[in-house]
């Protein structure tokens, strides 16, 4: 009953226009509300879309060129947006409690959260991004305490791109030759419906999934940028991937089918947090939920006529395809790849004035499944770490399972994966940091920015809401 793979056209999210652009800054609005999609060929899926689409619509913006987003809630719960990778004062963070009320039929007071410090508004709120911070892919997507998997896999997540002249005046792929690529997976009940085993499907009081899905929520229908393996048309030559996956638990390693006759499939050339110092040739990538990937493939190695197929060889049945390039026509190509890429400051351990352990692991809630940080559930009001601002640390990360590690605020390098140094795909800047099981993995950075509350927490999106998240207060 799915539909057949590389029928349906890859679309890209529009690119949302400011409201006002004025000397400070450049104004946005969003409207959170349900609509319908269709996203399987003849079937109609309710989903709640910022602007009623899903993924919403993209914002790009430039580097320190002041970005504010009024976010209305016309949905029927509160929300609270995050912009992920977002160097972000606190009070426009998305602090997990710091609700957008519906504009109707709620009252402040009576949301059933008690934090003191939240900061509660109804209808809408504006967040404010100076976005004084490198070009990078970053992303924006519901953040409430204890129902961000249900919101998100509904559909509340969009991209956000920063640019900067750095970047630009580098020769890579552009126009329509870069391809933002949100992957995301769901599952759809008979009547068209997302199946997400809420176990309460209002998502206003009882948080989580059934026991069954306690792990994750994982779909049998891979969606690029709401899309069921589409299908997109290019010419034969460079094109720039800029790979999010926003899946709520599924991992994917991407490969092309086939591979290139020469060279390698993937050129990567910047990670969550921009762009590499060099770019490094891998056969295959792979995605934890969250994570991004900008890559090069040079469709210009095939003949015309080929058919690429993004594969991912950790999905079996329905969940191995991706989505499919045809290589369609010869066209000039005056982009490259140059040695050199950008500048990152390469933190040292030396630099370092605390190192801090954080074991991420399965636990119990009161009487039900749940995950921890350190033992313990996420807690309002308490902080797990309070660095000083400036400060260099290192935090060091123990998993039980598969768990995608996630810190607002601040990008992060890794320094050691299981004892080793990083591997092959942890260069860049990150700010998720995909752990295996049984894994430990220290990353570095300089807690700069911001003062104020942030929180760090597992990206499976179903972790999260079940407790595995915390406090870090920059002090
Ligand atoms: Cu992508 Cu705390 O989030
Ligand atoms: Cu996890």
């Amino acid at each position: 009953r799915l539909p057949a793979p590389f029928q349906v056209p890859l679309s890209i999210p529009r690119v949302l226009e400011p409201v006002v652009r004025d000397a400070d800054a450049d104004r946005y609005e969003i409207t959170a509300r349900q609509a319908e999609a269709e996203i399987l060929p003849g079937v109609r899926t309710p989903i709640w879309g910022y602007e009623g689409t899903f993924p919403g619509p993209t914002i790009e913006s430039r580097r320190r060129r002041t970005t504010v987003v009024r976010h209305r809630n016309d949905l029927p719960v509160p929300t609270v947006v995050h912009l992920h990778g977002g160097r972000t004062p606190p009070e426009s963070d998305g602090y997990p409690t710091d609700l957008v009320l519906p504009a109707r039929g709620w009252r402040a007071g009576h949301h059933g959260m008690h934090d003191p410090d939240a900061v509660i508004t109804q209808g809408s709120r504006d967040y404010t991004f100076p976005l004084e911070q490198r070009a990078a892919l970053l992303w924006y997507h519901d953040h409430r305490m204890d129902f961000t998997g249900p919101a998100v896999y509904r559909g509340l997540a969009g991209l956000h791109i920063v640019r900067d002249d750095e970047e630009d005046a580098l020769p890579l792929p552009r126009g329509d030759r870069e391809l933002p690529l949100v992957i995301t997976d769901r599952s759809f009940a008979a009547d068209g419906t997302f199946s997400y085993p809420s176990l309460d499907r209002s998502l206003t009081r009882v948080p989580g999934v059934t026991e069954a899905y306690a792990a994750g929520v994982l779909g049998d229908v891979v969606l690029v940028n709401g899309a069921p393996w589409p299908v997109h048309e290019v010419s034969a030559t460079r094109h720039r991937l800029r790979v999010l996956n926003a899946s709520n638990a599924r991992r994917y390693e991407l490969a092309l089918d086939p591979p290139p006759p020469a060279g390698a499939a993937f050129v990567q050339i910047g990670s969550d947090g921009g762009l590499l110092v060099a770019p490094r040739e891998h056969r295959t990538i792979t995605l934890a939920p969250a994570e991004r990937y900008d890559v090069v493939v040079d469709f210009g190695a095939y003949p015309v006529g080929t058919e690429v197929t993004v594969v991912n060889l950790l999905g079996a049945g329905s969940t191995r395809d991706v989505m499919r390039f045809r290589v369609a026509r010869a066209e000039r190509d005056d982009t490259a790849i140059p040695p050199r890429l950008s500048e990152v400051e390469q933190l040292a351990r030396g630099q370092a004035v605390v190192t801090r352990d954080f074991a991420f692991t399965s636990g119990r809630i009161g009487n039900r499944h749940g995950w921890l940080i350190g033992g313990r559930a996420f807690e309002i009001g308490h902080a797990a770490a309070r660095p000083r601002l400036g400060d260099v640390e290192i935090w060091r990360f123990v998993t039980d399972l598969h768990h995608p590690v996630h810190l607002h605020l601040v990008n992060f390098q890794v320094l050691s994966r299981g004892g080793r140094p990083p591997g092959p795909l942890d260069g860049g800047l990150k700010d998720t940091v995909d752990l295996g099981p049984g894994e430990a993995v220290e990353v570095i950075t300089r807690f700069d920015g911001y003062r104020g509350r942030y929180v760090f927490h597992c990206h499976n999106a179903e972790h999260e809401d079940m407790g595995m998240m915390a406090t870090f207060e920059t002090v």
